[in-house]
C-alpha cells in the first residue's frame, strides 16, 4: 500500500512539474456565481497544505489562462460584490478532484501566489476546506478586507457569507 501510495505521490508531482509555470498565480476572475475562478493543487490527489505556492487557476468556463474545475466541483455558489470586495463562497465535492484532507484544508492567497490577481486587485485569500467540503474566495482592494494571517479558522470566520 505505501509504495502504491509513494508511486501516485511521484506521479502527481511529475504531472505537476510538467504544467506550465506560467500557469501558476494566474491573472483571475469572479464575474457572478456562475462565473468564476479559484484555485486548486496543479493535480489531483494533492494537499492544498502542500501547494501554497504552486496551485493553478480553475473557471468554471473555458479561459486562455486556466483550467476548467472537474464535472461535479462546486455544488454551490453564492457570489457577493461590494464596492471594496468581491467573493464567492459555497460547497465543493472535493472527491471529484481527489483532495487531500491534511491539516484540514489549506489557503492560497496574495502572499503565497503573488503573480495572482484577482478582476485586477492585488489582495486575494482563497481557502479550500475538503473536511467540510466548502470553499471560499475574496478579492479585495483593500489590505483589510483580505485577512490572510488567520488561515486556521476556516473560510466561516474569514469570508462570511452563505455556506448552503
Ligand atoms: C462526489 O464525487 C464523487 C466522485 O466523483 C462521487 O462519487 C460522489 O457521489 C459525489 N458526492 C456528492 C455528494 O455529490
Amino acid at each position: 500500500m505505501k509504495v502504491l501510495y509513494i508511486l501516485c505521490l511521484l506521479f502527481a508531482v511529475t504531472q505537476a512539474a510538467s504544467l506550465n509555470k506560467r500557469d501558476r498565480g494566474a491573472a483571475i476572475s469572479i464575474v457572478s456565481s456562475n462565473e468564476f475562478c479559484m484555485y486548486l493543487p496543479p493535480a489531483p490527489g494533492l494537499s492544498v497544505s502542500v501547494t501554497e505556492n504552486d496551485a493553478v487557476a480553475f473557471c468554471q468556463t473555458p479561459t486562455t489562462y486556466a483550467k476548467v474545475f472537474p464535472v461535479g466541483f462546486i455544488r454551490s455558489a453564492h457570489y457577493v460584490r461590494t464596492p471594496s470586495y468581491v467573493q464567492v463562497t459555497g460547497r465543493m465535492n472535493s472527491s471529484t478532484y481527489d483532495i487531500q484532507v491534511e491539516d484540514g484544508g489549506g489557503q492560497y492567497d496574495h502572499k503565497n501566489l503573488p503573480k495572482g490577481t484577482c478582476n485586477g486587485m492585488n489582495y486575494w485569500i482563497n481557502v479550500l476546506e475538503p473536511d467540510n467540503d466548502i470553499y471560499c474566495i475574496r478579492c479585495c482592494q483593500l489590505k483589510g478586507d483580505c485577512n490572510i494571517g488567520i488561515s486556521t479558522y476556516g473560510c466561516e470566520h474569514i469570508i462570511p457569507g452563505n455556506y448552503n
